[in-house]
């Protein structure tokens, strides 16, 4: 019988429990400083790129290399799929040359459409829709940082974007309280069944964790942000918080906008370890993604 191809797309469309298992496994190979260089020897991952990155690039890049295996960047804009090639021969040929493929591009619909002609795995590096990769480092930093996130209120400010709905999804999949604190014209249209309201105060009252991101994401440059200003995380909305509450933001952050430095400063701000997370959740993404072809760790 042949294997179903294990994409990394959205997080519903992967059964809950594989989800927990991928987290313990991310967990397991941070403590054990997992790099056997035998697990994916021999094997490539292609990564397209049509937007910026520091930490998707990087994380992927180390993960492959020191489990054995390689990876080959290239700029969606050096390629076909942005020409008059159809986005099923590029998959078809994709698929003929790498062993697994991360795609940072805009269109979540073209993510979908490769990932549907794909014979290999499809990992969404983020789109404008979505972020899944992002929101499993987080929740490795929020289990390793308050011990578990079931129960916990989390409070979202800014732009409600990819990353704020991937939160939403993964809310209904590990059973947490997600509040966003958002301007109104934002909202979305059906609340994504998470509160949503335009009272940071009340959002942030009580919360485990506060997280913001960029209320200009990339692709919308240009775009006003007086609208975001009653959103910033700063001192005294962080003093609503419960004492011991974790500040957390997946970078790039614009500093004095969505958060001020003086938050940034304190203890709360577990950013660099969230970024630290995102090594050891690809890890164990592409682990889960490539078992079966040769890989078993999980
Ligand atoms: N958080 C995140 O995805 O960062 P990069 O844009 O640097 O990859
Ligand atoms: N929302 C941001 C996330 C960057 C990692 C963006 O899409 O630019």
């Amino acid at each position: 019988m042949t294997r179903a191809v294990r994409h990394f797309l959205d997080l519903p469309d992967i059964p809950a429990e594989t989800l927990k298992e991928i987290l313990a496994s991310a967990h397991r190979m941070k403590r054990e400083k997992f790099e056997p260089p035998q697990l994916f020897y021999g094997m490539s991952l292609a990564m397209v790129f049509d937007k910026k990155s520091t930490r998707t690039r990087m994380s992927f890049e180390v993960a492959m290399k020191q489990l054995g295996g390689h990876t080959i960047v290239m700029s969606a804009d050096d390629m076909h799929l942005t020409g008059a090639e159809s986005i099923e021969d590029t998959s078809k040929v994709l698929s003929r040359y790498v062993d697994a493929a991360m795609f940072r591009i805009s269109s979540h619909e073209t993510l979908l459409e490769i990932a549907r002609h794909s014979a290999i795995p499809i990992i969404n590096g983020l789109t404008n829709h979505s972020h899944p990769c992002q929101i499993m480092a987080d929740l490795v930093t929020i289990e390793e940082k308050l011990g578990s996130v079931q129960g916990k209120k989390i409070a979202w400010f800014g732009d409600y974007n990819n990353v704020a709905r991937t939160f939403a999804q993964a809310s209904k999949i590990w059973d947490f309280e997600l509040v966003a604190a958002v301007p109104a014209d934002l909202a979305p249209a059906k609340s994504d069944g998470i509160k949503i309201t335009q009272d940071a105060t009340s959002a942030a009252t009580n919360a485990d964790v506060i997280v913001t991101d960029t209320w200009v994401s990339m692709g919308q440059e240009g775009k006003a942000i007086e609208k975001f200003l009653p959103f910033q995380v700063n001192p005294s909305l962080m003093a609503k918080a419960k004492p011991g509450a974790i500040f957390m933001h997946c970078m790039p952050i614009h500093r004095g906008e969505e958060v001020t430095d003086s938050v940034l400063a304190t203890k709360a701000s577990v950013i660099y370890d969230e970024a630290e997370n995102r090594l050891h959740a690809q890890k164990a993404v592409l682990a889960w993604c490539l078992e079966g072809t040769g890989v078993k760790v999980l």
